[in-house]
């Protein structure tokens, strides 16, 4: 299986990014390769709704979604990690669902599994709605949501001390690396 996990969060070494370790250190103990882009270290522009991308079946724009696209086109399993921003997903994240649009005429990503990171200072329930949306995109692109990992948690690393978050990421990693 090949992984790939996008950040969506700003801070390295932040609440997302280091779930987003965790699963990945069991994708790998489950036999898996993985990669993990930072989503704010990457050129990534807005969809101009050129619809370019219905007739070519891919996006012309030329910037770093280029080879995200390859990354996400080469994989088995998508994780989408983002902290709640005013009870939605972050900017670089929404530029990144955006830039998905040519998946909805080339079906590259039906049948792929996505899961979902989600860290919020309000914890699960504020989480919900965030899957619901998630949920809707996944289903228009067909690809299957497997599982969602929402964590209360505040202070850059917070997650570090929740043996109980870390344990379950590290178990989303093992099954959906197998
Ligand atoms: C601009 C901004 C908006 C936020 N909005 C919310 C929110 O609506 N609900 C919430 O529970 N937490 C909110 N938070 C808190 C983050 O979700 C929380 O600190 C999270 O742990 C950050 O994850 P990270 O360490 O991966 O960056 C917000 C944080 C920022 C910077």
């Amino acid at each position: 299986m090949k992984v790939i996990a996008l950040v969506g969060s700003p801070r390295k070494k932040g609440n997302t990014d280091l779930l987003i370790d965790k699963i990945l250190e069991g994708a790998k103990k489950a036999g898996s390769s993985t990669k993990k882009i930072y989503l704010y270290g990457q050129t990534i522009l807005p969809c101009a709704d050129c619809r370019k991308c219905f007739k070519e079946l891919k996006c012309q724009e030329n910037d770093d979604m280029q080879k995200i696209y390859q990354e996400i086109d080469d994989s088995d399993v998508v994780i989408f990690g983002t902290p709640i921003y005013w009870y939605s997903m972050t900017a670089k994240m929404k530029l990144l669902v955006d830039r998905l649009r040519p998946y909805t005429v080339n079906n590259k990503l039906r049948g792929k599994r996505a899961v979902l990171v989600i860290p919020s200072d309000e914890g699960p329930k504020a989480c919900k709605d965030l899957i619901k949306l998630f949920a809707n995109i996944f289903n228009n692109l067909e690809m299957q949501l497997v599982d969602s990992l929402c964590v209360k948690a505040h202070e850059r690393g917070e997650v570090e001390n929740q043996p109980e978050s870390l344990e379950k990421a590290y178990k989303i990693g093992e099954s959906i690396g197998k």
